[in-house]
């Protein structure tokens, strides 16, 4: 039976992805224009739901330059100091809009919003609402206000590539096409396309992303033709749940005082950093990992049981899912030390953007995880997602009023482009979801090498013409789609993780562990 033609609507902003990036910008783009919002899943869904710290905010302006510093200290050498300057100084202002839009932020004894401390933070700026349910009061009350606007909605819909004039050097974005969850084909087209497609930690073995977490949004704007930066530094959380259903230990607990055992029992965090568990997140997973493979691989353990007398309440009255989570697996914080190993957790790499979001490509900008906008550097500051996803989602929706132009890339960090050869259409992925998982997860997850990443590289590159995936099939599964997505945006990782002969930030070598003087960040095009 011929499939029924492709509803071809036209709006002036399409966003795609419903995380706190694409809502947000959904939000503030509807108060003057006409808004499409497709999401893979339903609004709301994705990430941020799952982030438990909470949102990195000075709450007065005095706090501002100190949160400067420790995101570009954080960031490794690598952070655009203006686009650092900007996400600070519009904290404020970002989350008393979220407070506006009905998110209740926990409250301290006097009555304030309460502050917690998290890893490489100098001081305790960190909102949080229900306990450790920060992410899902911001999904709830943003997907909220979403249904009440006039922002038109397509949920369960799968984002197949993007559409454009077909001009030199990628030509401009004039929208994009999507598969529905029924199988019918939806081509959007827009004077604005806005990418708020999170990020890809189903690249990996373990990880604390949701299965939504493809690479959709990043593989259809390389294969189009824009580009992409500081793929080699993928971010992995030092303290997830070794159990058999692993889960995310905010590193908040941490900053109440939880500290790191191995597994004979003994503290390694202070010989390792003066900070001990509040070293930046890169020391501590590498740490943990040095402290399990001394213990021939036992996971180390998160030792919580003096974090209620310091808090002067209960455990679970502060951190509910923590708590939860830690009984349906017969453990309780207050008695249990929790068994933790790393877990890949969030890319710092994405979509290069300008400070406005804007992209290379006239036409499309990206917001949020799937963005590299320089702002986390090689080693992103804790609780600092939901404030660039927060301010990004906002500057995204101001800029393209002003319609497509050209993007002014900060050159702060000078940065090398490599063209890499690949065909536009997706291809279909010729290893298996898992093994391509264990490749990157054993040969360029925390720590690497270059022999690693020639047997990763070996892996991800097809030994056979690749075949395309027909764009509109519905009978190819999503799935299939997805493992597309993965295959390519691994393979960039690896590319870019083995140009890096140096240690920087989350990116490890043991054969090159020297630190540049001064980092050069590296992008990748797509040449036909
Ligand atoms: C956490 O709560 O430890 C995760 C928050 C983040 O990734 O910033």
């Amino acid at each position: 039976m011929k499939p029924p033609p492709a509803r071809e609507p036209r709006t002036d902003v399409l966003v795609v992805g419903a995380g706190v990036a694409g809502l947000t910008a959904a939000l503030e783009a509807a108060r003057t224009r006409r808004v499409v919002l497709v999401t893979k899943t339903a609004l709301g869904d994705g990430s941020t739901p799952h982030a438990q710290g909470g949102v990195a905010a000075p709450t007065g302006r005095a706090d501002v330059p100190a949160h400067v510093a420790d995101t570009l200290a954080a960031g490794a050498g690598l952070s655009s100091p203006a686009a650092v300057e900007a996400l600070c100084a519009a904290g404020p202002a970002a989350v008393r809009v979220l407070a506006e839009r009905g998110v209740d932020f926990d409250r301290g004894r006097d009555g304030g919003w309460a502050l917690g401390l998290e890893a490489a933070h100098s001081t305790a700026r960190v909102l949080h609402a229900g306990g450790d349910r920060t992410g899902a009061a911001i999904s709830r009350a943003l997907a909220a206000a979403v249904r009440r606007s006039d922002v038109t909605v397509h949920e369960d819909t799968f984002l197949l590539g993007l559409l454009t004039d077909g001009g030199p050097e990628g030509g401009t974005v004039t929208g994009a096409e999507f598969l529905t969850g029924a199988g019918a084909a939806l081509r959007v087209h827009a004077d604005a396309v806005v990418l708020a497609t999170g990020g890809a930690g189903q690249l990996f073995s373990r990880t604390t992303n949701p299965a939504v977490a493809t690479a959709d949004g990043l593989a259809a704007a390389f294969r189009a033709g824009a580009l992409v930066a500081d793929l080699e530094f993928f971010q992995f959380h030092p303290t997830v749940a070794a159990t058999a259903e692993p889960f995310l230990v905010s590193e908040a607990v941490r900053g109440e005082g939880a500290v790191l055992l191995d597994a004979a029992g003994d503290r390694f965090m202070p010989g390792v950093d003066p900070r001990a568990e509040l070293a930046p997140r890169d020391v501590v997973a590498r740490a943990l990992v040095g402290a399990m493979a001394a213990h021939g691989g036992a996971p180390a353990l998160l030792d919580a049981r003096g974090v209620s007398a310091a808090l002067g309440r209960p455990f679970a009255e502060r951190f509910p899912s923590i708590a939860r989570m830690c009984a349906r697996v017969g453990l309780d914080p207050e008695t249990d030390p929790i068994p933790v190993t790393p877990a890949a957790h969030y890319w710092m790499g994405g979509v290069r953007t300008d400070a406005t979001g804007r992209t290379s490509l006239p036409g499309l900008w990206a917001a949020g995880e799937v963005a590299c906008s320089g702002v986390h550097g090689a080693n992103r500051l804790a609780s600092n997602s939901l404030l660039e996803a927060l301010v990004a989602g906002g500057a995204v929706a101001a800029d393209t009023a002003g319609g497509p132009g050209p993007a002014t890339f900060d050159d702060t960090v000078p940065e090398t482009v490599t063209d890499v050869a690949a065909p536009a259409p997706p291809v279909a992925a010729h290893v298996g979801r898992r093994e391509l998982q264990a490749a990157l997860w054993e040969h360029a997850g925390l720590v690497r090498d270059a022999a690693g990443l020639a047997v990763a590289e070996k892996i991800l590159t097809p030994q056979e013409d690749p075949v395309d995936l027909p764009a509109t099939d519905p009978g190819v599964p999503r799935s299939a789609r997805e493992d597309a997505n993965l295959v390519l945006a691994g393979r960039l990782l690896v590319a870019a993780a083995t140009a890096r002969r140096e240690s920087l930030g989350a990116h490890s070598r043991s054969d090159h562990p020297t630190t540049p003087h001064r980092p050069v960040r590296r992008s990748f095009r797509r040449t036909a």
